[in-house]
């Protein structure tokens, strides 16, 4: 893989792409079917270079970007359904002189001369996500985010819990109309619900809009009711008739209809009221209760429009002003270590709190340790600090001249602030991560819920939810403590949404798994790229629990035969047995790794040698046609048992495997007495 220092634009505008979609799976199928397809690590690693390249390329940061994403669509999804026309997006200017440019090009286009008006509808551009809500006979039937422009997913029962979305139309109404709008949340109703997250223990949004996407695709309605989302009209999409001649009219239907338009919304003569209006809405901004990131402009005559049309997606009778990012500065008081969920060690500034754009900033995060050598920032500094409208706070740099002289720079941790075990970054990685597996409590909780997981321990009844109710009551702290859970049972019985049946099942459940196979014990640990195929190597290496752990204490020691071996087994390599090492030089891991083994029988491991060496050092040919297996697939199976696969058969040949019609090797084999096998005898000698 190129560093990405190395990357071109081009380049990392396409592993951008590549990595959104990666993750995008992924994480379908972590949060949405609670079904891993790649080990932790490997997600780990899309993540991190994800962000890295973000780093390095801010201006590619895509709006789907993994990194401005909290959570994933829910399980079974939506239902997808078609907009009757599609949703474009707009172009974009960012000054004065850009705006004229769009203007006069509309001008050219329309053959229109200076002494005539081009009137235009200025928007504040909220920055939250754009719907489609369709209405037949002035009923609201079907609402729909955006989707990819083309296609969007089916929110209706969500849209139906908004306050401000009518569900019957006033007036006078085409008969089938597409309404388009922006769902979007205040800035003080993010910072509410983000407090209430926090309280509850659960996932923060990064931003009012992300908020607002994650609340309206919501499976359960329920839900969405319960968040504060607004609502504002300002387009059109299909309709059976025009319900006005300009847009600025069209607004005003929309309001007779009982919609929120933006009152902020102005009808503006000429070029020079439009600009003026940017002015206007700009610096209106910080004051406004929702985050904005720009002005739109549309033409405001529905005839030029049409004539107008589009280039691609964008419509060459609208465009979007966009302002910079709000920044201000302020002192940076301190740099606090936070142990993320993974054990990954996040610096975060905490910061004079200092207003960015209304917004009350008083942290931000500084990523890792590289990036705070890289900018050069110190406890003390005055600091850039900037909202991007989609991001979390970031610090953009130091002010030197305004560096105290006594400001030194910052030293990164080599301990878990949490538990106090060692904090490793292995080479050629960003972040430095805890070793403390099993024992700290910023892990604790996700150590736990991985541990209980399908593919780990498979405790039926004891999911996500009820780990974190347990933990919060005290019932569960370390994963020994879930063998402890049945001695609670009654505890358990009494317990909101629980009863004598589901704590009696839970026990059960507990119980039937005190018995569990070395490598599904392994993998349960969670220990850094230890995921499910490579807890199997290391089961089938070692073959029993005592034989594991005896050469892992050993393996502690660079250098020692029980480490080389360990980094030998292929499929493992020095970076794995750095993170197994590091996993048990910590002795309270081990204790608890005792106390977990005192309480189960772990399974040993079938022995690999015999499986893996069935066929060793036997020549094979194979002739004739299989009909279960292609030739190369038998011939891969061949040498995965330790054979050798020939082409012809002579008197070193071991083996023939004979499919439909063989010829002349088939005769030869038996000629020289050489052992004919039949594909059913094949298969069976393979194990297949
Ligand atoms: S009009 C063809 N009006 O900006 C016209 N969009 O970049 C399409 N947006 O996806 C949209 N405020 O989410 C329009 N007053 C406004 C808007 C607005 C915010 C968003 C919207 C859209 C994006 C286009």
């Amino acid at each position: 893989m190129k560093p990405v220092a190395e990357l071109t634009e081009a380049e990392a505008r396409d592993e951008l792409a590549r990595l959104a979609e990666a993750i995008a799976r992924a994480d379908q199928a972590y949060h949405g079917r609670d079904a891993p397809e790649i080990t932790d690590a490997a997600y780990d690693a899309l993540r991190q270079r994800n962000a890295a390249i973000e780093r390095q390329f801010p201006a590619l940061v895509r709006s789907d970007s993994p990194s401005l994403r909290v959570g994933a669509a829910p399980a079974g999804g939506f239902a997808k359904v078609r907009h009757g026309a599609p949703m474009l997006s707009l172009g974009n200017v960012f000054n004065a002189g850009d705006f004229a440019e769009f203007a006069a090009r509309a001008r050219r286009f329309l053959g229109l001369g200076d002494d005539i008006a081009l009137r235009f509808v200025g928007e504040p551009k909220i920055d939250g996500l754009s719907i489609n809500l369709t209405y037949e006979e002035g009923v609201f039937v079907r609402g729909a985010t955006r989707g990819d422009g083309t296609e969007g997913e089916d929110v209706t029962a969500n849209l139906r819990t908004l306050a401000t979305l009518p569900q019957r139309l006033r007036g006078e109404v085409p008969s089938r109309i597409e309404i388009r709008g922006e769902v979007f949340m205040t800035k003080a109703d993010f910072l509410a619900l983000n407090a209430a997250q926090e309280a509850a223990g659960e996932r923060l949004f990064a931003n009012p809009r992300n908020a607002a996407a994650g609340s309206l695709r919501q499976l359960d309605p329920r839900i969405t009711a319960a968040r504060p989302l607004a609502l504002f009209a300002y387009a059109i999409g299909q309709a059976s008739a025009r319900p006005a001649a300009t847009h600025w009219e069209y607004l005003a239907r929309l309001a007779d209809w009982g919609f929120s338009v933006n009152p902020l919304s102005r009808l503006l003569a000429d070029e020079r009221e439009a600009a003026a209006f940017e002015q206007e809405i700009a610096a209106a901004r910080a004051s406004l209760p929702y985050d904005i990131d720009g002005v739109v402009y549309k033409i405001d005559d529905f005839a030029w429009q049409e004539r107008l049309g589009y280039v691609g997606r964008e419509p060459r009778w609208a465009v979007a002003w966009k302002f910079p990012p709000e920044q201000a500065t302020t002192t940076l008081l301190d740099i606090v270590i936070q142990v993320g969920r993974t054990g990954a060690l996040t610096p975060v500034a905490q910061l004079q709190p200092v207003n960015v754009g209304g917004v009350l900033v008083a942290r931000a995060t500084l990523h890792n340790e590289d990036e705070i050598a890289r900018k050069d920032v110190r406890i003390g500094d005055t600091v850039i600090v900037q909202r991007a409208g989609d991001v979390i706070p970031q610090i953009i740099g130091a002010v030197p001249e305004r560096r105290p002289a006594a400001a030194l720079p910052f030293v990164f941790p080599d301990r878990c602030p949490a538990c106090g075990s060692a904090a490793l970054r292995p080479p050629g990685e960003a972040v430095r991560r805890c070793t403390g597996g099993l024992i700290c409590p910023a892990q604790a909780e996700e150590r736990l819920i991985h541990f209980v997981s399908r593919p780990a321990f498979d405790i039926d009844g004891l999911g996500e939810k009820s780990v974190r109710e347990f933990m919060q009551d005290g019932l569960l702290r370390t994963p020994p403590d879930i063998f402890r859970l049945p001695a609670h049972e009654q505890e358990i019985a009494a317990r909101e949404g629980w009863g004598a049946t589901s704590a009696r099942n839970l026990v059960r459940a507990i119980e039937a798994r005190r018995r569990i196979p070395l490598a599904r014990f392994i993998h349960a640990l969670g220990i850094r790229r230890i995921g499910a195929a490579n807890a199997r190597l290391l089961a089938r290496h070692y073959g029993s629990y005592a034989a594991w752990r005896a050469e892992m204490a050993k393996a502690v020691q660079i250098g020692a035969e029980a480490r080389s071996d360990l980094a030998n087994i292929v499929g493992i390599g020095p970076t794995i047995a750095e993170e197994l090492a590091a996993f048990f030089a910590e002795p309270r891991n081990l204790a608890t790794l005792d106390t977990l083994a005192a309480m189960l029988q772990i399974e040993d491991a079938a022995p690999e040698a015999p499986e893996q060496a069935r066929l060793a050092g036997k020549t094979v040919v194979f002739t004739g046609t299989l009909a279960t297996m292609s030739r190369p697939e038998a011939k891969a199976l061949a040498e995965r048992l330790g054979a050798k696969v020939t082409d012809s058969v002579s008197r070193r040949t071991d083996l023939v495997v004979a499919g439909a019609e063989a010829g002349s090797k088939a005769r030869r084999a038996a000629e020289l007495g050489i052992t004919l096998l039949s594909e059913a005898e094949w298969r069976d000698l393979a194990g297949v």
